[in-house]
């Protein structure tokens, strides 16, 4: 039995890449393994949101979790602000977390390059956050999606550093995970790059059919094959990287092979590939409608989950400190 640690920043409705990414990785994992699910509303406090927003993201997402099929009967769902621990082993981690190292990570650098204006000290530390959240319940498997690669080696280097600073064996380093061996990244469908809710660009779990309808179509093409064996562009690989994660495989043949023989009509593979995102989604979004009208049960997951979450949190905290120096008289 492994460990399990994932979770998601609570700034907007959950998407396809978020569910392909790193969901879909965990809820098959939850059964068989010690499972923390968690909503990183700390890690949302970068983009300063009103009171109001936070609260409501955090609950639209913890629906939406729920209405995915993870199980608070079998995983632990917690939210992160209701486990303070977190926060301790933050504080420690900083402490032999260099600036350098952190001004040269890659979302930093996106970040800055994209909010001149809001370079915060927690946009600089947020990897060391995110390590402490896994490496507090000392996990070994973390689903997420290939954009989280560069945070997970980060939190291997604060395990491992931690581990030869006082000389122990403590903390395990814990790998990136997807089932299928590769990390994925769900493309956007404006052409470039991946898809995000910073983007813009995203499909949420959460659309009306109408909605996807309409964002699909919308999608960027090019004007089509002209030789047979012609290589697609880069937004037409898109179109058929999302077919391959929603629709059947012979879906997916059948398109390819119209492709090579420079038949395909764009417009059918997007009416095709729109019925097969919805069929993904639409039963998601009526468990999630369910979900979020509630509060009662709502309530109760998240403080069962802080509680069982707490009571790993507080385990580690109270060892760390002991292996730090910080002993009573
Ligand atoms: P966040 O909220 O940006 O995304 C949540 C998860 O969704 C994945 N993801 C994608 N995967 C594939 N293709 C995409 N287009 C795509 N977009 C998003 C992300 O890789 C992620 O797995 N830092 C994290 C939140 C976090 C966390 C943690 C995750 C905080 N502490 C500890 C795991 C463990 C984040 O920003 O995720």
């Amino acid at each position: 039995m492994e460990t399990v640690v994932s979770g998601i920043r609570s700034t907007g409705n959950l998407h396809l890449g978020n569910y392909f990414g790193a969901l879909s990785n965990f809820l098959k994992m939850q059964k068989e393994n010690r499972c923390f699910f968690f909503i990183a509303d700390y890690h949302a406090l970068t983009t300063h949101p009103k009171p109001d927003d936070l609260h409501g993201n955090i609950k639209q997402v913890l629906a939406e979790y729920l209405a995915c099929g993870i199980d608070p009967e079998i995983a632990t769902v917690f939210i992160q602000s209701d486990v303070p621990e977190v926060i301790e082993l933050y504080l420690l981690l900083n402490m032999n977390a260099y600036v350098g190292e952190l001004q040269r990570t890659t979302s930093f650098k996106e970040k800055i390059r994209r909010h001149p204006d809001n370079i915060n000290a927690g946009l600089l530390t947020y990897p060391v956050l995110m390590a402490a959240d896994i490496i507090i319940h000392k996990a070994s498997k973390v689903p997420v999606g290939k954009d989280q690669e560069q945070h997970l080696e980060m939190t291997r280097r604060f395990a491992r550093r931690f581990n030869t600073m006082y000389g122990v064996d403590y903390f395990p380093e814990p790998d990136a995970y997807n089932f299928g061996k590769k990390l994925v990244k769900v493309p956007g469908l404006d052409g470039t790059g991946k898809m995000g809710k910073s983007e813009g660009n995203g499909i949420y779990l959460f659309d009306s059919p109408e909605e996807i309808r309409k964002k699909v179509m919308r999608a960027v093409t090019d004007s089509g094959p002209k030789t047979p064996g012609e290589k697609p562009s880069e937004p037409v690989k898109n179109l058929f990287t999302l077919m391959k994660i929603v629709s059947d495989p012979s879906t997916v043949k059948y398109f390819t092979e119209k492709y090579a023989s420079c038949e395909i009509r764009y417009g059918d593979l997007k009416k095709q590939l729109a019925e097969d995102i919805i069929k993904v989604t639409s039963p998601i979004r009526e468990r999630i409608l369910e979900i979020l009208s509630d509060n009662q049960y709502l309530s109760k997951v998240v403080a069962r989950g802080a509680e069982k979450a707490r009571e790993s949190a507080s385990k580690t905290i109270r060892e760390v400190r002991e292996i730090i120096g910080y002993r009573s008289f």
